[in-house]
């Protein structure tokens, strides 16, 4: 993994860097099943070519450069690039245990890394919604991008529409205050959730052939009656964590059960399944 790059989203790497970080990497399994349709089905339409090179934004811990790897492979090869060094570090971990020899990762802000002009695609799972000048980081992300090179990455739609968010996260809040407004375009999960916003973003960066494509995935947190593992996702990750940062554990626990129970109506023969919504986001640098 090469070195950190200097960068101006201090708040967002200290939280991929300590305890979201620390989160994403012990619940990676997990998260991995709970993302596979939604995934599969982004990586089918982003369509990576054998002898490609390709970029994966804020690729976490890998899940999808080893996707991604194997579609470019022999010739091509996959760049992983993420601020959150345990996260990378699991990701480097995968790819080696499982033999991929053609990816590399950089540890570094995506909106400031002085990027190669040198991509065939850049690809993100739920990774470009954290930056807090968004409109310089796609104009950086272009940069990396060969002239009709491909953008297309994943972001949620609105928290209202994602059930498999709203329904634990009305389980914490019977728990813990909620939080104080924030502007809805701040870093975090949501940020995207705005399709003309996420336009202006990519037209000012100099995209064009920019598409906006809903898509409703089942989020299968879990396989048939395991809701401890459910309950243990959709307590670790995203608005519920992020909610919970800060409480001891008892506070964690006392969410966790409370999420179990109210996930009971969702556990059926396809697993434990929950509503979702996204953007698929396309564009042709
Ligand atoms: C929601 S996670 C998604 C991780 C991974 N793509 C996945 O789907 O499993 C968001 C990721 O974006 C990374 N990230 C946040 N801000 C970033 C930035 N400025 N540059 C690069 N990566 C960033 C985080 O460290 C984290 O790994």
């Amino acid at each position: 993994m090469s070195d950190m790059q200097p960068t101006s989203n201090a708040q967002q790497i200290a939280y991929w860097n300590e305890e979201g970080g620390e989160r994403w990497v012990a619940i990676q399994a997990r998260t991995d099943a709970a993302f596979a349709e939604v995934t599969q089905a982004a990586l089918h339409s982003a369509a990576p070519q054998p002898g490609e090179t390709v970029l994966d934004i804020g690729c976490g811990c890998g899940g999808t450069v080893l996707d991604l790897a194997r579609s470019v492979a022999p010739a091509g090869n996959v760049v992983g690039l993420d601020v959150s060094r345990p996260m990378l570090a699991l990701a480097e971990d995968r790819a080696r245990g499982v033999g991929i020899a053609n990816a590399e990762f950089i540890l570094a802000d995506a909106s400031t890394y002085p990027f190669e002009t040198r991509f065939d695609l850049a690809f993100s799972r739920f990774g470009v919604m954290f930056f807090d000048e968004p409109f310089g980081a796609f104009a950086n992300i272009k940069r990396a991008l060969r002239p009709g090179g491909r953008l297309a990455f994943l972001a949620w739609r609105p928290l209202k529409e994602n059930p498999w968010f709203t329904v634990p996260l009305g389980v914490a809040l019977q728990h813990v205050p909620p939080p104080a407004p924030a502007d809805p375009r701040a870093p975090g999960p949501f940020a995207f959730a705005d399709p003309q916003y996420v336009r202006d973003i990519l037209e000012r960066a100099g995209f064009s052939a920019i598409e906006i494509e809903r898509r409703d995935p089942a989020m299968k947190l879990a396989a048939p009656g395991d809701l401890a593992g459910a309950a243990s996702l959709a307590t670790n990750l995203g608005v519920v964590s992020r909610l919970l940062t800060g409480q001891d554990t008892a506070m964690w626990s006392a969410v966790e059960n409370g999420i179990r129970e109210a996930l009971k109506p969702y556990d059926g023969p396809a697993g434990v399944s929950l509503g979702g919504s996204v953007w698929f986001v396309t564009a042709r640098a």
